[in-house]
């Protein structure tokens, strides 16, 4: 069991029965007929509480209601007119986004994905004299397109809270910094830099150094009066803003993005472009998404809802959160978050790792229905999970003291693997006989209990004594005594 004070006098199996009941309120009537109709879920009820019959796919920051019906449609409707080529550059969608940001249209331009645009923005604005800066850890993309073109990657922590720490960034600017790219909020750890913060860091920059600010996520921010980095640019900042379709709008498997900036910059990114990367039946989706805001403010609507139920949850399961203003979150599980993360796909919750934070998960927002699974399984997971006595997290195989020890009749050993492991599991006598194989083979991740009932390999009852058993699992040996007593 793990650390009983974090838990505020709330026990994780009662936990769990707090919030299966929970969870089956809402699993009742139209809610769940709604989600079911949305997933595809089988009418199925493990207990009364929880469908665990569904796959959540809480690993993508996709989004969980999907696109715009009008998106689909459009999809759909232009399918017909595969045959012929779309207009080069989106000019359509082009003049969509320039009216509703009051720009002109030559300061956006489209791409297959927020990853296309970004891969321009690492051919336009970095060279191979100069360096660019990221901050780290963040969305990958540009750093790594970066770096495959063989440009110099300045990588800044983010401060102690998880946020962008401009200060460390602007103290890494030297005079062959040529761009320093931002995600706002920022990927995974949904963290945002203060909009004047942003507007006097960019102010301070040497007028030739593009400031690119990827906004995948920005109309998740809850603050009703923040702005887009698009504002900068009204004032004629240096900074180029890339969005994509493939979050709030529902549109991530369609593969359309875009960027806002100076003419001269969007030229500058067209200039490695392929043309004609965006499709036909592409832009006219996202233009439909466009136009459909309350689409937008559902989606927003739901993220924030989910997001406050779980953070609700952790209050109680006394795991530690970093408040997120995007569509998804990162969670502390107080222990090694790739076991976790394992156990979790084994029960398909599908979520992410990584960035050198070992004991975080990163988690999409889902439905309510998808959050709700993953808090349960996620509270049962490490309840059933063991650790050390100091309670670190155990990163190799453990063997545990039988209990009872010593004992008369029968013993319980439990043994702990933090990867799937050949295992074999003996008990010897102290003149180091084998007297019984209790197991000897392949094993799961996680904890495993064997019972020994004092007898041999013959099923003849031993005598009373001192025995060892012995785990061997991959390299490592460990070895405890016990005490039969007849
Ligand atoms: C911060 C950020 N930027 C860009 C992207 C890529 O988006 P797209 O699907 O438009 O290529 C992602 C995808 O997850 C992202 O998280």
């Amino acid at each position: 069991m793990r650390d009983p004070k974090l838990f505020q006098g709330v026990s994780r199996r009662n936990f769990i029965g707090t919030i299966t009941g929970a969870a089956a309120l809402a699993l009742i009537g139209l809610d769940r007929k709604a989600v079911a109709d949305i997933e595809g879920l089988p009418d199925k009820v493990i207990g009364p509480n929880i469908a665990r019959d569904f796959t959540a796919r809480i690993c993508y920051n996709e989004n969980p209601i999907g696109p715009s019906p009008a998106a689909a449609e459009a999809l759909i409707d232009v399918a017909y007119l595969s045959h012929r080529y779309p207009d080069w550059y989106g000019e359509s969608l082009l003049a969509d986004l320039a009216s509703r940001y009051n720009l002109s249209s030559s300061m956006f331009t489209v791409g297959s994905g927020a990853t296309e645009i970004l891969r321009m923005c690492a051919l336009a604005f970095s060279s191979p004299g100069g360096n660019v800066i990221v901050p780290n850890p963040s969305y990958s993309q540009f750093p790594t397109d970066c770096q495959l073109f063989g440009r110099t990657v300045r990588y800044v922590s983010l401060d102690q809270n998880h946020r962008v720490d401009l200060p460390a960034i602007a103290n890494r600017v030297d005079g062959n910094t040529t761009a320093i790219c931002l995600t706002n909020p920022n990927n995974p750890t949904g963290t945002i830099v203060d909009n004047a913060e942003l507007a006097s860091f960019v102010q301070s920059l040497d007028p030739d150094i593009v400031t690119i600010i990827d906004e995948a996520y920005l109309e998740y921010i809850s603050d009703p009066g923040y702005t887009s980095a698009i504002e900068l640019l009204r004032q004629g900042r240096n900074v180029v803003v890339v969005k994509t379709f493939s979050k709030v709008y529902g549109l991530a498997g369609a593969r359309i993005g875009f960027a806002a900036g100076s003419s001269a910059n969007i030229n500058a990114m067209r200039s490695y472009q392929y043309i004609a990367t965006v499709s036909r039946p592409c832009l006219e989706a996202a233009r439909a998404a466009l136009g459909d805001q309350a689409h937008v403010a559902q989606t927003v609507q739901l993220a924030a809802q989910t997001k406050s139920y779980c953070f609700g949850q952790f209050a109680l399961m006394g795991l530690p959160y970093i408040p997120s203003e995007a569509s998804f979150f990162m969670v502390d599980v107080g222990t090694n978050a790739d076991t976790v993360r394992i156990l979790l796909a084994e029960r398909e919750i599908y979520v992410r790792t990584g960035w050198g934070m070992s004991q975080h998960l990163r988690v999409s927002t889902g439905t309510q229905h998808e959050m709700e699974r993953f808090i349960y399984e996620l509270g049962d997971i490490l309840a059933r999970l063991p650790q050390t006595l100091e309670g670190v997290p155990l990163k190799s195989a453990d063997l545990f003291q039988a209990t009872p020890n010593p004992f008369n009749s029968s013993t319980a050993i439990r043994i702990y693997l933090p990867a799937p492991e050949t295992v074999r599991l003996d008990i010897y006598d102290v003149q180091g006989r084998l007297v019984r194989r209790l197991c000897d083979g392949p094993l799961g991740i996680g904890e495993h209990a064997f019972e020994w009932n004092g007898t041999n390999q013959a099923s003849e009852t031993v005598s009373t004594g001192a025995y060892f058993y012995r785990l061997t699992a991959g390299q490592n040996a460990i070895t405890r005594k016990m005490l039969l007593i007849k």
